[in-house]
Parts: C-alpha cells; structure tokens; sequence
C-alpha cells in the first residue's frame, strides 16, 4: 500500500526565480518525485526589506506550499532562511531545510585557515545568521560577511558579464580580500549566475585561487538525509512532476530559464495570486 504522506510533493520556495539553481538541483536528485516550486518574484527583492515584512512573506508563500500537501519543504533563499527558518519550522508540520548551514559547512570542508567570507543580500547580512551558522559549527572559524545588493538587479537584468558588473562584483570583494578569506560562499540564491566572473575577480584581487561555493548542492545533501531518516521517498516508479508558481507571470522566461537550466516555458508554470 503507498503510503499517502509520501506521495505529497517537495517543495522549494524562493523570493523570485534564483531558486529554480536549487529546485534543478533537487530534480536532478530526486528525479521521481513531485515537486513544486514557489517563486515570490512579485515581491522580490526580499533582501532590502525589514525581518518582520520576510516572515510575512514567508508565512504567506508556505501557506500556498501547504496548500500542495509538501512533504517538506526546502527554503532555497538565503534571506528567507536568515530571517524565517525558525518561525517557519515551529509553525509547520512538515520539515524545513535552509540553505545556510549548508553552504557553511561546505567553506569550512574546502576552507584551510577558516576565514570565510560571504557575499549577501542587506538584511541577510544584517541578521548574523551566517556569523551565528559558523561559529555553531567551528567557534574559531571567523566569517567575513559582506551586503553586494546591486548584484541581484544586475542579475535579474541579464547583465551577467561586461564592465558594469565586473566594477560591482569588484566593489564587493575587495574588504573581504583585505580580510585574507581563502573560501567564500554565495549567500544569495542570485549570485551563481555570477559564480564565474566573482571566480576570477577573487583571483585577481587576491593573487590565488579561493574557492567560491554555492549552497544549492550542499543543500540537496541534507534534503537526501531528511529524506532518509524520516523515510519520505516515493514509492512510485515513473518520473516525477515538476510544477513553477510565480506571484507574477514574467514577460520573457530568459533569465528564468538560465537559472533552470532549461527552457521554463516548456515547463508547468501558473501564477498564483497572494
Ligand atoms: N533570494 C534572495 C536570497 O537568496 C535574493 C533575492 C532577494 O533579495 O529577494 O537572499
């Protein structure tokens, strides 16, 4: 007999559309369960506003998500994680994975002298969930976490090489090149687009090379251990649905589909009105 709680869907909740890198990576893993993804990109950005305006916003998309019966719920923004992973698993039934511990633990995997830096959105780096991540798993390991705000527009504008972007990434990194950090993590669900470029620039201001790292994998790994201590996987056989809700029907699906790595449209995508 199936049992009915793990047939429900996974879920993936972003503030907009960078966290379809995360919802591909879970596909890629799991590639026989439903999932569904919710993009809040009406709202978006999420990294310039108050803790108080994320958790409702949060509140509100996991009420849709709840809605799909997920059996658990991966919150692949780093902002939303930050500032409402913990009111989200105290008030859900379902589990709640975030991606910061995640990307945190993997700098330290790759990281010799532990000074981690990190590139986030403002209320990411206001909130010290990255400096409090860190000293939970490694007390003397020092984290060096930066605001890079204007990276998330250029992204969502396309603007992913050229000057303009380059000056920006530039901008950010030199502090945390002056702090000597020999990891650095994207702590935004934006910045892999940008994962490239912020390579070589790091390379370039530093003299070496400094390993940049993504969250989406590590994430994916603590989703696979969620999903087998708490027995969770599908007993079906066939592959998997994927389903995208947007808070705002986009005009052009490029930037969506880079994120993806696929062509969204081909995809089953609704919008949904919060
Ligand atoms: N998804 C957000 C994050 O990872 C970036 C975009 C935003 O500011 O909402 O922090």
């Amino acid at each position: 007999m199936l049992k009915l709680r793990n047939e429900g869907p996974i879920g993936v909740y972003d503030s907009g559309l960078g966290g379809l890198t995360v919802l591909r990576a879970v596909a890629d893993r799991f590639p026989r369960e439903d999932l569904v993804y919710l993009g809040d990109n009406a709202r978006v950005p999420y990294g310039t506003r108050s803790p108080q305006t994320v958790v409702n916003y949060a509140r509100a998309c996991a009420s849709v998500l709840r809605g799909h019966h997920i059996k658990a719920l991966v919150v692949a923004c780093n902002t939303v994680s930050a500032l409402a992973l913990q009111v989200l698993d105290a008030e859900l039934f379902f589990p709640v994975l975030g991606v910061i511990a995640p990307g945190v633990r993997e700098a330290l995997l790759v990281s010799d002298r532990k000074r981690i830096g990190v590139l986030a959105t403002s209320a990411t780096a206001r909130s010290g969930a990255y400096e409090r991540a860190l000293a939970a798993l490694d007390p003397q390991a020092q984290a060096f976490v930066r605001p890079a705000p204007l990276l998330v527009p250029l992204v969502d504008e396309g603007w992913l090489d050229g000057e303009l972007p380059r000056m920006a990434v530039r901008k950010y990194l030199a502090p945390l090149v002056e702090h000597d950090i020999d990891a650095l993590v994207l702590g935004c669900t934006h910045y892999p687009l940008l994962a490239a470029m912020i390579s070589s620039e790091l390379a370039a201001l530093s003299g070496k090379s400094v390993p940049v790292l993504d969250s989406a994998q590590p994430a994916v790994d603590d989703l696979v251990q969620l999903m087998e201590t708490r027995q969770l996987a599908t007993e079906r056989d066939d592959p998997g649905k994927v389903r995208i809700i947007l808070t705002d029907m986009p005009y052009d699906f490029a930037i969506a589909s880079r994120f993806m790595g696929q062509d969204v449209t081909k995809l089953n995508v609704t919008a949904v009105d919060l």
